[in-house]
């Protein structure tokens, strides 16, 4: 469903992504790890069309290296970013309501008179956010200033923000990073049932156990390349994805 063909990023002299190609297939999770500054969270850049690079982005066929990234959305791409956007003061159900924000085309003179536009697609957003809400389990919460939920929470809702837009694939970057145990199984379980939704999860992630448990397919980005490629267990015991980024310790996990 994703393909990024010859894929070459350059920062004024450093190579953070160099030549890569891959494919991410419907329906799956697909996690991208390696050690920090390997290029991933560049990679997610790239396919958000937020840097320059050389290559090309395919989605479902479709070229999307000159979409800008505003449009990127209509065409089913959703992002979650490494630093979690929350606003603190609206509940949740506004936060929520704020990813439907490329669907909401009317203007001022509309919000100013409250037009029937207005509040249909106001209408549309909310049944729209009650839907996520239900799908990642925080109805209940919905009333609730976003600040005043913990972390794990938080890291959710800007998932949920992410869904709001109907992605076809989504791409999640370290959503595990601050959690706690607890929180990190409550992630898993989301994500799961993202998939099961239909939904494409391209993951970022450090977590390993996290990313075993929960990847259909796994690519190893070492200094902008791809090092290796495969099932949970074949990358566990990747020679050259144990000397980079995973040391001996999981080998024995699977
Ligand atoms: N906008 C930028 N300008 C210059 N250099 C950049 C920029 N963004 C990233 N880099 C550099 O590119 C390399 C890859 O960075 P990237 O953020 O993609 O790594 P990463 O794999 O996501 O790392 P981490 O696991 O720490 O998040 C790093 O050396 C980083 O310093
Ligand atoms: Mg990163």
């Amino acid at each position: 469903m994703l393909k990024l063909e010859s894929v070459t990023v350059k920062f004024s002299g450093l190579v953070a992504v160099d030549n890569l190609n891959m494919e991410v297939s419907r329906s799956t999770v697909h996690s991208l790890i390696g050690p920090n500054g390997a290029g991933k969270t560049t990679v997610f850049n790239v396919i958000s069309g937020l840097v320059r690079h050389e290559g090309r982005v395919y989605l479902d066929g479709f070229d999307l290296t000159n979409v800008p990234v505003h449009k990127r959305v209509d065409y089913g791409l959703g992002r979650s970013f490494q630093n979690v956007i929350i606003y603190k003061y609206l509940s949740v159900l506004n936060n929520l309501m704020l990813g439907y924000h490329h669907k909401l085309t009317y203007g001022l003179l509309d919000e100013l008179l409250g037009t029937y536009k207005h509040s249909t697609l106001e209408r549309k957003a909310m049944l729209k956010a009650i839907e996520v809400a239900d799908l990642i389990g925080v109805k209940p919460l919905l009333g609730m200033l976003a600040g005043t939920l913990p972390y794990g929470y938080q890291k959710l809702i800007d998932i949920g923000r992410a869904l709001m837009s109907e992605p076809k694939l989504i791409m999640l970057d370290e959503p595990a990073a601050g959690l706690t145990e607890t929180e990190t199984e409550m992630l898993k379980e989301k994500i799961r049932i993202i998939k099961n939704e239909g939904i494409t999860v391209f993951l970022i992630e450090h977590d390993m156990r996290l990313v075993l448990d929960i990847s259909d397919k796994i690519t190893v980005l070492n200094f902008g390349k791809k090092i290796a490629e495969g099932k949970p267990e074949e990358i566990v015991h990747h020679p050259d994805v144990i000397k980079a980024y995973l040391g001996t310790s999981y080998s024995e996990v699977k």
